[in-house]
This record gives structure tokens, C-alpha cells and sequence, in this order.
């Protein structure tokens, strides 16, 4: 809802754009738009404007309904036909159980009619589940009408990436192992399990964060040059081209927080990961040799996410260093070498920063990774979506890695709250480049 009201100050949305919020507590539609509001005040990147609320909140209709009874779709339709329903996108933000009975729901009283649905990882339990909800999914509305979200597609500095890697004659030409001695990702959190222990312990970290959100910045990074925009094409074919993880045992680290065990709804003997570290390689002509570290936790010590590419030594000087802020901060920043000034040739390494969510200005202009991914939705840009055959191949890819370290022992590094994670990562990587 924050990111819809965005729209609307935006001026983007239709007058006959209209809101229907599907749920089983018993509001009416004003007690719900008291709530949006809170949300909206809290978490929407624009201003609070009175009125232009109250041109949003005039698009919300709440509709009580149970939605796993396929029969209550009866009355779902005679409301959208008294509300004058058209055009649909249907967002299921529910556990992935529920996709079936609702689609199944909609199937047998609605038309497919154009509808959309956008979904939400986890896309099942596991790739079997996935690949069943698909079907079903795609049964009904079409494959090309899922649009599978990953938020991290909408972040600014995600889409900035294939700027700075294929418009700029300064990058392009040396990002390949020629030139390139290493690569860093890593989206480090400080909050934790908080109330979504049910989803989280079943999934943890691997399947959580690097499977999607980390394997598309992975592939983004690495990809060959897009031609005709066919960036998920050339995303597919990095992940296809991802080798298995070499060993198994030293290769990846998996971490709980101390005091995981101890949250709500958490199972006292759980062994679900909250911090994961890798190393990979890529099995082409591009990347042959060239080590990809991928790190993510919660409960860590600093919220920052960032890309960090490490370039060979120059005659055996400090390593050119490029460093791609995606979160909180956005920017660039670039270390080099150049002459200490006032001695004969020694050097000092320096840096040039562009600190793109300084200037205010931008800050305000971007857009938060909802609002664009929902706008691209309304408008049937699938450029931003998972595509179906990504989702698979980083499936099967993890689903192999998370076998064979379960085959090896599952060891389950525990770390302080507000660490860097299990000490031993250390060992894989420098991350402090
Ligand atoms: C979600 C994960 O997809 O991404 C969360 O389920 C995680 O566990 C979140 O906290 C991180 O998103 P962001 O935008 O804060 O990096």
C-alpha cells in the first residue's frame, strides 16, 4: 500500500484503478483505511498529503472472505461485478499453501479476463511444490501472466549495475578474469528472525536470501552483455554456467545467531541457518578462476549491501578496488593509486565516491522496489520478474549445495548478535576489501 500511494502522488495510477483487499478479519473498508494510513505515514517515501490520501483511500474496498473456501468465490465475483471490477491483478500475499485453493477459487467463478497474479517466494517447499504451483498457477491465468517478485530486481542500484557495467568504456572492457582477481557480494542485516519465525525456520538463509535475491545480483554482475533487453536470457545462462560448490565443507558457511533457539515459535533444536557464506565459480570463458564470495546474515553487526570487485594488482600495488552500494547507502565508490605528492614515486592509495543517496533529490526520486516492480506489473513489464526457468535452475543449484552439506555433517556455526558472522568465515575471505 505505501508503494501504491507513491503512484498516486505520482499521478500514475487510473481513475478506475481500485484496491480490493481480500482477508479474513472483520473490518470494514473505513477501520481497514485507518490502518493504510498508518502504514502509508510510516513507510511511503512521499509525504503525507492529506488529500491525496483521501484520493487513495477512496480506491480501497475491504472484502472479508475465507480464502482456502472455493466456494466464498461466488461472493467475491457478485461484489466485483456491483464494484464494477474489470482488468485484474491478483497479488497473493499468502503462504504458498494457499496458492491452490485460491487459484482453484477464482478458476471456478471468475474469468481468466487478462488477470495477473504477482507471487511471492518461497514459490513452494521445495522445487516439486514449485513446479506443481506453477502449473496450476499457469493452468489459469498463463505462464507469461505470473510475475514471480524478487524485490531486489527493483532496487535502484541493482538496475544501475548494467549501467555501470555496459555504458561505461572504463568497466566494460576489463570485467573478466583478465582483470577481475575476485568478487564480493554480501547483504548483511542487523534485524532478525522477528515475527516471521514460521516461514523463516522452514527456510533459512540459502533459501531465504541467496537462492534469489543474491543469485539475480550474482548473475547481473556477471552476465554476458543483453541484446535486445533479453536480460533474463543472459541471467539464465550465468546460472546455468554456476559450478558446484567445489568443497563442500570449506567452501560454504552456514551460522545461527545466538539466541535463535530462543525466539518465538522458533523449534528448540533448530538447525536453520541465519548467516550463509560462499565461495563459486563460474564456469565460462569470462570468469574461468575468478572466486565469487556470497554473504548474508541477520542479526549482524551493520545493515549494508554492496558489491565489491576486486581487481588484479597492478605490478604487485594495492588492488583497484570498486565497490557498488546498494543499501542503505547508493553509490560508487572507487579506490585506486596515484603518486603521494611531494615524494619521488610512492605511492598512496586514493578514492573517488559517488554518493548517489546524498543529494536529497534522489533520495526522493527512488523509486522504492515495490512501487516500480508493481508499476511495471500494471503496465505487463516482465523485464523486472524471476522468470520460471531462473527460479528452477537456482532451485536445483541450491537444492544440491543444501544435500551435500547435509551429506558432510550440516555444520551449524553459531555467531554474537551483532557480529560479522561465524569467525571461520574469515577463513574463506577477506570481506573487509
Ligand atoms: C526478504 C527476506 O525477501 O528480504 C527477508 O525474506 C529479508 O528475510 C529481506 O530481511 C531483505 O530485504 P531488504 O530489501 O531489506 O534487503
Amino acid at each position: 500500500l505505501p508503494s501504491i500511494y507513491n503512484l498516486e502522488v505520482l499521478g500514475k495510477l487510473e481513475d478506475s484503478f481500485k484496491i480490493i483487499i481480500v482477508a479474513r478479519k472483520d473490518y470494514q473498508t473505513a477501520d481497514y483505511a485507518e490502518i493504510a494510513k498508518s502504514w502509508v505515514k510510516e513507510y511511503s517515501r512521499k509525504k503525507f498529503d492529506e488529500a491525496i490520501f483521501e484520493k487513495f483511500t477512496a480506491r480501497i474496498r475491504y472484502f472479508k472472505m475465507d480464502i482456502a473456501d472455493t466456494e466464498e468465490y461466488r461472493r467475491l465475483k457478485d461484489f466485483y461485478g456491483e464494484e464494477q471490477v474489470g482488468e485484474h491483478v491478483y497479488y497473493y500475499a499468502v503462504a504458498p499453501k494457499l496458492f491452490i485453493p485460491i487459484t482453484k477459487g477464482l478458476e471456478k467463478y471468475l474469468s481468466e479476463n487478462n488477470a495477473k497474479v504477482i507471487i511471492e517466494k518461497p514459490f513452494g517447499e521445495n522445487l516439486e511444490t514449485a513446479a506443481r504451483l506453477n502449473e496450476e498457477l499457469a493452468g489459469f491465468f498463463g505462464q507469461d501472466e505470473i510475475y514471480h517478485i524478487d524485490h531486489y530486481l527493483g532496487k535502484e542500484m541493482i538496475q544501475n549495475i548494467l549501467s555501470i557495467r555496459f555504458k561505461n568504456a572504463i568497466f566494460k572492457g576489463i570485467w573478466n578474469r583478465d582483470f577481475i582477481e575476485s568478487v564480493q557480494i554480501t547483504a548483511a542485516e542487523t534485524v532478525g528472525v522477528g515475527t516471521r519465525a514460521g516461514y523463516y525456520d522452514k527456510n533459512g538463509a540459502l533459501k531465504d536470501m541467496v537462492q534469489n535475491h543474491l543469485f539475480q545480483v550474482l548473475s547481473i554482475v556477471a552476465m554476458e552483455e543483453p541484446v535486445y533487453n533479453n536480460i533474463a536470457q543472459r541471467q539464465l545462462e550465468l546460472l546455468k554456467s554456476l559450478e558446484p560448490i567445489e568443497d563442500i565443507d570449506s567452501d560454504l558457511i552456514l551460522g545461527q545467531y545466538e539466541g535463535y533457539l530462543n525466539e518465538e515459535k522458533i523449534k528448540p533444536d533448530s538447525k536453520t541457518e541465519t548467516y550463509a557464506a560462499m565461495k563459486l565459480y563460474i564456469d565460462n570463458a569470462r570468469w574461468e578462476g575468478v572466486p565469487f564470495y556470497i554473504r548474508t546474515g541477520k542479526m549482524l553487526g551493520n545493515r549494508e549491501s554492496q558489491v565489491v570487485i576486486k581487481f588484479k594488482p597492478e605490478n604487485n600495488e594495492i588492488s583497484n578496488v570498486l565497490v557498488i552500494k546498494i543499501q542503505p547507502d547508493e553509490g560508487i565508490h572507487l579506490r585506486f593509486n596515484a603518486k603521494k605528492p611531494g615524494t619521488e614515486n610512492e605511492l598512496q592509495t586514493v578514492s573517488m565516491d559517488f554518493f548517489q543517496s546524498s543529494v536529497l533529490e534522489n533520495r526522493i526520486n527512488t523509486p522504492e522496489a515495490y512501487e516500480r516492480l508493481l508499476y511495471a506489473c500494471f503496465n505487463g513489464d516482465r523485464s523486472l520478474f524471476s522468470k520460471w526457468d531462473q527460479i528452477v535452475v537456482s532451485w536445483n543449484y541450491m537444492a544440491d549445495v543444501r544435500k551435500r552439506y547435509e551429506a558432510a555433517g550440516w555444520k551449524l556455526y553459531t555467531y554474537p548478535q551483532g557480529s560479522m558472522g561465524p569467525k571461520i568465515a574469515d577463513r574463506l575471505f577477506d570481506w573487509s576489501e
